[in-house]
């Protein structure tokens, strides 16, 4: 047993407070991340900065004590690296240089991609040394399909169109490139475990956009071969999938993609998850974000049904997306003392 809540639920013990923490915890809801973010133009350059990196990670943890710290970092450094072109515009945000087939990216776009995303490694490492103890450090990665549509569109999307459409008509090429970026995916995030992450965690944000009927190549399989791939490194941390989106076919994703734990958005039934997912394997979730920004009773029924539905299983509690900048601190430090104190 370690000293760490949110490593002892990963490995399947129930423990009698839940861990948490929050998906994009350091973010602009914070006034310090303001504070240190106005004095940043670009924001690939902070991301690529281990000082600036490592202290916006720890700022939720001064401020909160969550269980749990995530690297400051981005599922777009991937797609930055291999010469996307990936910039952040206020107001409208990511945009990259758009592709016209899944053949544009050769394999060669692999060669510098560890050195170029070493000071991710070195900001994991200064972060490990600066956290409390009783804190664990979570290193992250896009998954190949949600990076795909960023990159096919060159930006966010509402329907993903150019990337569905490669599945429908160009399933060979769609391949290749998906190849290419789960040998990506494995290097990043053995940089990150090699420097002291403790857990891993795969977003794979847009997995709702694939129709059921390629999942299993899209989603599951992908997800598969990182994890077996970081197993032949000898990285053996847990892995956290988050298929947002996907419905039923957490089912499938749960039992096949070799992750330790899946992450559920708030689409998802709590009751329904707890009765369909494997009977040992922790979930971590499912707030949704928007309840934050109202707080009170609405959002304190929904923690403790959603504490309720898993109290008989590993469950590491979360929000089913990213916190929005316009939530009130106030309201999550009242989330936060409604999960602690039961
Ligand atoms: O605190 C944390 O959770 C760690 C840091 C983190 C960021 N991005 C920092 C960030 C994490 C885990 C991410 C993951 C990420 N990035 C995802 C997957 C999770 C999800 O939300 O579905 C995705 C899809 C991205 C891509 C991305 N990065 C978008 C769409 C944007 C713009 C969004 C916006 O609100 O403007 C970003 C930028 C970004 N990444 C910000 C932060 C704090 C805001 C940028 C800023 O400060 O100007």
């Amino acid at each position: 047993m370690s000293d760490k809540l949110f490593l002892n639920t990963l490995s399947g013990t129930k423990s009698k407070t839940t861990p948490l923490w929050m998906m994009r915890q350091a973010g602009r809801y914070l006034a310090e991340y303001r504070a240190v973010r106005s004095s940043q133009k670009d924001f690939i350059s902070f991301c690529l900065n281990p000082e600036k990196a490592s202290e916006i990670t720890i700022q939720p943890i001064t401020r909160f004590g969550f269980d749990a710290a995530i690297i400051f970092s981005d599922i777009l450094m991937i797609p930055w690296a291999m010469n996307r072109n990936v910039r952040f515009k206020t107001g409208v945000g990511p945009l990259l240089d758009p592709m016209e087939r899944p053949s544009d990216i050769e394999d060669d776009v692999l060669r510098d991609l560890s050195s170029k995303l070493q000071p991710v490694g070195k900001a994991i490492s200064l972060t490990r040394a600066a956290l409390p103890d009783k804190t664990a450090l979570i290193g992250f990665a896009g998954a190949p399909w949600t990076l795909i549509t960023y990159m096919a569109e060159g930006g966010s999307s509402r329907d993903f169109a150019t990337a569905r459409l490669w599945a429908w008509k160009d399933k060979t090429a769609l391949d290749g490139l998906l190849e290419i970026l789960i040998d990506a995916t494995v290097q990043f995030l053995t940089i990150q475990a090699k420097a002291g992450a403790e857990a891993l965690m795969l977003f794979d944000s847009w997995a709702g956009a694939v129709p059921a009927s390629q999942r299993d190549w899209l989603v599951i399989k992908p997800a598969r071969n990182i994890v077996e791939k970081l197993r032949q490194n000898g990285v053996d941390l847990p892995v956290i999938g988050f298929p947002k989106g996907i419905g039923e076919g957490l089912i499938a994703y749960a039992h096949e993609a070799g992750v330790t734990a899946v992450g559920l958005d708030h689409g998802v039934d709590p009751a329904w998850a707890n009765t369909y997912l494997p009977k040992a394997m922790p979930v971590q979730g499912n707030l949704d974000p928007l309840s934050l920004i109202s707080g009170g009773e609405a959002m304190t029924a929904d923690i403790d049904h959603i504490l309720e539905c898993f109290a008989d299983r590993p469950h590491i509690f979360n929000l089913g997306h990213g916190i929005t900048p316009a939530t009130p601190v106030d309201h999550v430090q009242q989330m936060i003392d409604r999960v602690r104190q039961r």
